[in-house]
């Protein structure tokens, strides 16, 4: 008899089967933070179709404002910002959305648990290039109870705060990335089922890497320790690769081992990276994969955010590269 694994290839699981089947790692497992991941989801799935007929309508450039971080924002950071928005605002699991395209966060008045923070689209400079772009997101449990108007106190919460975090990347294939604090999972998008399917389990990135992402063009506003490590860099003959999306050089190196280096900058004097919708996502993730997030003094999860936008340096990485750049940044 002929076996039916030589005849059709299992297609493997899907993201909603993976999400149910794990839901019990929950801490507070009543179902709500499945349905905001798979809210996601859905929304991602709404914004790759946008992104991949970018050039067939009129989505491409910019819109003629500026986000809170004065960057001039395109069609598309406002056309994902609406997409995410009304997908996690349908179902009142969360109470507020804190996104990098609105200045102040926005109070949903319900009784939702949950406060998410998103980056809706993340590599503008890219979209109109046909490189890739991504999204981020963190999920945090409200604070306040719930009954009581929401305070600050739900709103900037630390990373190490965080119940979920993840990135979509719109690349060669898109990709969904998350982790709710049990390991990091990653599905592929199967556009003609309209499907994700688990395609990386349990990602680890290797403890060390070869590769360096950072604008070198920025280097002679560079700290001494920066000059250093990329100067150590070279004489290791290590690997230069910048994308300039965050998520796609972030994925790279949780696959192959690496380092990602925003510093801070004469025009950017706390580095440009936003750390409540960037960086602790992200710092979230890399932990969870055995890698390392630091600004070069503190872990990224530990820092105490003051304000919604605020912008911190970012090293983030394979174990031993971030130790290695801590140390140089430190003793110089
Ligand atoms: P966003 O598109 O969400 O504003 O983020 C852009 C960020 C990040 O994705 C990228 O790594 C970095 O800006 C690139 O900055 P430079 O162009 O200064 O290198
Ligand atoms: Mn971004
Ligand atoms: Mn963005």
């Amino acid at each position: 008899m002929i076996e039916a694994s030589r005849i059709a290839h299992s297609i493997g699981i899907t993201l909603d089967r993976f999400i149910k089947n794990n839901q019990d790692q929950f801490q507070f497992a009543s179902g709500e933070l499945s349905q905001i991941l798979r809210d996601i989801a859905l929304a991602s799935k709404v914004v790759n179709r946008e992104v991949n007929k970018a050039g067939l309508i009129d989505i491409m450039g910019p819109i003629g404002t500026s986000n809170m971080g004065g960057e001039s924002q395109q069609k598309l950071d406002i056309l994902a910002n609406i997409r995410f928005t009304r997908a996690l605002t349908k179902g009142g699991e969360v109470c507020a959305l804190i996104s990098e395209e609105t200045e102040s966060y926005v109070d949903l008045n319900n009784e939702g648990k949950y406060v998410i923070a998103i980056d809706p689209l993340d590599g503008s400079s890219n979209i109109d290039v046909n490189v890739s772009i991504g999204t981020i997101f963190s999920v945090y449990r409200r604070k306040t109870p719930v009954g009581m108007a929401i305070t600050e106190r739900d709103i900037l919460q630390k990373g190490s705060d965080q119940v979920a975090s993840g990135y979509i990347l719109y690349g060669s294939s898109t990709l969904l990335v998350y982790t709710t604090g049990h390991g990091v999972n990653g599905f592929t998008y199967e556009s003609t089922l309209g499907e994700y399917f688990l395609s990386h389990p349990n990602m680890e990135i290797p403890e060390d890497g070869k590769m360096y992402s950072i604008n070198e063009g920025l280097s002679n506003s560079f700290s001494e320790g920066v000059k250093q490590y990329l100067n150590y860099c070279k004489t290791n003959n290590y690997s230069a690769r910048y994308i300039g999306s965050l998520v796609a050089d972030f994925h790279r190196n949780l696959l192959k081992g690496g380092i990602y280096i925003y510093p801070a900058t004469t025009q950017h004097v706390h580095g440009k990276l936003r750390l409540t919708y960037e960086c602790n996502a992200l710092a979230f993730l890399i932990e969870q994969a055995g890698g390392k997030a630091t600004d070069g003094l503190t872990r990224i999860l530990d820092i105490e955010p003051k304000d919604l936008h605020q912008r911190t340096p970012f090293l983030v990485g394979s174990m031993k590269m971030v130790e290695k750049a801590e140390q140089l940044l430190n003793t110089t």
